[in-house]
């Protein structure tokens, strides 16, 4: 595998999606081959398990919701990710494995050490070689994302929110080399530079 995985992690509303769109953007200008994906919906069965999500009646388990996602994962290595990997592309993911630590671990309290055991299975040790962190009060976030239609973790309150953000820093703390901070409440533009500094620095390390 010679290519690059960088990705975007952050709570709602935390302007990661359009950083990622920016990013891709530039590094093409750069004449840099790059492939953007994202989870849980990278792949048509990842699709399927963000839809089952949104089912009526759909209650799954706090296990089971780690297992749906982990499902997704695995497909996604399997069908893209590791494939441009390969084809020495840099693949940039809007979330991936850290996204079910946060969330499933902070958030609905699974146990984060069988979460990351998992997670070394579904990715098969494809782990990012960058994340990007936008942090940010999740309050802000929410306000931010006011008006669009929600899903189910977006509707969840504010206290699951603040326990997921708290989980993206823990993550941060525990690897500070791989996962970079950013302050996400700050302008756009103030926030894309940062991001290309970040990465610029990446790719002169790397
Ligand atoms: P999005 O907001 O980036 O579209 O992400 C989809 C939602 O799925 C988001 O609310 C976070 C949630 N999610 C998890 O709870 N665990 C996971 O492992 C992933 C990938 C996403």
């Amino acid at each position: 595998m010679s290519g690059v995985l960088i990705t975007f992690e952050g709570v709602e509303g935390s302007g990661k999606t359009t950083q990622m769109m920016r990013l891709e953007r530039w590094l093409r200008r750069q004449g840099r081959k790059v492939e953007h994906t994202r989870e849980p919906d990278g792949t048509r069965l990842g699709a399927e398990v963000r839809r089952l999500f949104e089912r009526p009646g759909v209650q799954p388990q706090p296990l089971v919701e780690v297992f749906l996602f982990m499902a997704a994962r695995q497909q996604h290595v399997a069908e893209k990710i590791r494939p441009w990997l390969d084809r020495g592309r840099v693949v940039l993911s809007d979330r991936y494995a850290d996204a079910t630590v946060a969330y499933q671990g902070y958030g609905r309290g699974v146990d984060p050490d069988v979460i990351r055991e998992l997670n070394t299975r579904a990715t098969g040790g494809v782990m990012p070689d960058l994340t990007l962190l936008f942090d940010l009060d999740p309050a802000e976030g929410l306000r931010r994302i006011r008006g669009r239609r929600l899903d189910r973790f977006e509707r969840e309150a504010l206290a699951f929110h603040r326990r997921v953000r708290r989980g993206y820093l823990e993550i941060r703390r525990a690897e500070s080399k791989r996962v970079r901070l950013i302050h996400a409440a700050r302008p756009p533009a103030v926030v894309e530079a940062e991001v290309r500094a970040i990465v610029e620095e990446f790719f002169r390390g790397a």
